[in-house]
């Protein structure tokens, strides 16, 4: 008999895990998993449990053969896999919130994925994909990584440059979140819409939209204006583009270009919500403690709405409609973190972007884009350098390295202030940067 499906996933206890199962769950027809096989570490033991629970009933209730499995041993998960999914988080959302909160206290943005968090999530994490990368090499080498863990664009650039795979695709909700909320704004089907991205992982640009193959970009730059319209993820709150601005640039932002384009405004909310309602990650905290009590709940049998409420929404659409896609050979468009091979000019071949890709079996062929519009080709060049020499320090635990990456990146304003705030934070996170506090290594 052919062997069946057979995924893990990295990460299982995630409280975003009943997103993907519901994602299996609706593409069962073209994609007859039959076994997942969820993992996670012992701090985070009693997640899985409950979330495992609920992925079990929710497949029960579907009536489908889909055998779940929870298991604390990662390499047992990983044999023979077809597919090994990450979305786990070192430290958990403590040190997310240490991210969000240290560099405020030096006038510096604090956010998961952006500046001194990203930096920092990307050297806790890129150790730890790395292990699983030669863990795959030998248990199940023909397997797909779709990696979702933050910071993706980062991870994915250091699994194609220091790991032995390449069978690797970075995902992220943004664009399919940027796709379904333009077609809220257009009152569409967003079947309808298509939209050419180009740009990095939370960096990344729509060069064009069409609803059924007709430009809508003027009328869909216009509405950017409006603070309601122009943010696409529940975690940040948009403030609406200037005109002047949105029209000159002439492409669609990605929520995190408000970072990056409304840096004061961003940093001065940052400060205001540290002293009030907390960090994204203290907010988040507590939405999570209710998602696990309602996920406790043995009459539950579906994908609670309240999820909706995290910034990951339509994490599962992404993640499974890229598998189906694989699995199936489809060749439809989507836009996936994956190896440039020159489909932007001003990025390296090597490196990793986002854009719109042509999803194969043998994985995403990036659509050429030509180049990116003057104005957005710095900024999307000095945040692949960020993640090129972040993902470097991460390897060989160069501090060095680390201080310079800070300093580059557009969020920092001064060398100093990146060495006071490493140091603080590398402390802080002592317990997940063994690479820092141990002898160098080499890179390979
Ligand atoms: C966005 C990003 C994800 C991120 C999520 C955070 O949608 O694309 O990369 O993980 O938000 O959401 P949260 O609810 O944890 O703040």
């Amino acid at each position: 008999m052919a062997k069946g499906i057979k995924i893990a996933t990295i990460g299982g206890g995630s409280s975003y895990t009943p997103e993907l199962v519901e994602g299996f769950i609706k593409r069962y027809d073209e994609f007859p998993l039959s076994e997942l096989w969820l993992v996670d570490v012992e701090t985070g033991k009693e997640k899985l449990e409950i979330v495992g629970n609920l992925a079990k009933r929710m497949i029960k209730e579907a009536g489908l053969p889909i055998d779940v499995h929870l298991t604390l041993d990662r390499r047992e998960a990983l044999k023979d896999a077809d597919f090994v999914t990450t979305q786990f988080r070192v430290g958990g959302l403590d040190a997310r919130a240490k991210d969000e909160r240290i560099p405020v206290k030096y006038g510096v943005l604090g956010q998961e994925t952006n500046g001194p968090g990203g930096l920092f999530k990307g050297l806790r994490t890129i150790p730890v994909i790395l292990g699983i990368t030669k863990d795959m090499e030998e248990l199940c080498p023909n397997a797909w990584l779709i990696n979702f863990t933050n910071p993706a664009g980062m991870v994915t650039e250091a699994v194609l440059r220091y790991s032995n795979i390449d069978r690797v695709v970075g995902l992220c909700n943004v664009p399919i979140g940027m796709e379904m909320g333009i077609a809220k704004l257009l009152d569409v089907d967003h079947s309808r819409i298509r939209i050419d991205f180009a740009g990095l992982n939370h960096m990344v640009y729509g060069l064009n939209v069409y609803l059924d193959g007709v430009s809508v970009k003027e009328e869909v730059i216009e509405k950017l204006s409006d603070p309601e319209n122009s943010s696409f993820v529940k975690n940040i709150d948009g403030m609406g583009w200037e005109p002047e601005f949105i029209q000159a640039l002439d492409a669609l932002t990605c929520p995190y270009h408000m970072y990056y384009y409304k840096s004061k405004e961003m940093l001065d909310k940052a400060i205001e919500s540290s002293k009030t309602e907390g960090t994204r990650a203290e907010v988040v905290q507590a939405l999570e403690k209710e998602l696990f009590e309602l996920y406790k709940n043995e009459n539950l049998n579906i994908k609670p709405p309240q999820l909706e409420e995290r910034g990951g929404a339509y994490y599962s659409d992404a993640a499974v409609r890229l598998i189906t896609s694989i699995y199936n050979d489809k060749r439809d468009i989507q836009p996936v973190n994956t190896m440039n091979r020159g489909a932007i000019a001003s990025i390296p071949a090597e490196s990793a972007v986002e854009v719109s890709c042509v999803i194969t079996k043998d994985g995403p062929v990036p659509l050429t884009v030509g180049d990116l519009p003057v104005a957005a080709r710095g900024l999307v060049q000095q945040i692949k350098s960020f993640e090129r020499i972040s993902a470097e320090a991460a390897v060989t635990g160069d501090y060095n390295k680390a201080v310079l990456a800070l300093t580059i990146n557009p969020l920092t304003p001064s060398d100093k202030i990146a060495k006071e705030i490493i140091d603080e934070m590398m402390e802080a996170h002592k317990a997940h940067l063994p690479q820092f506090f141990q002898e160098t290594v080499s890179v390979n």
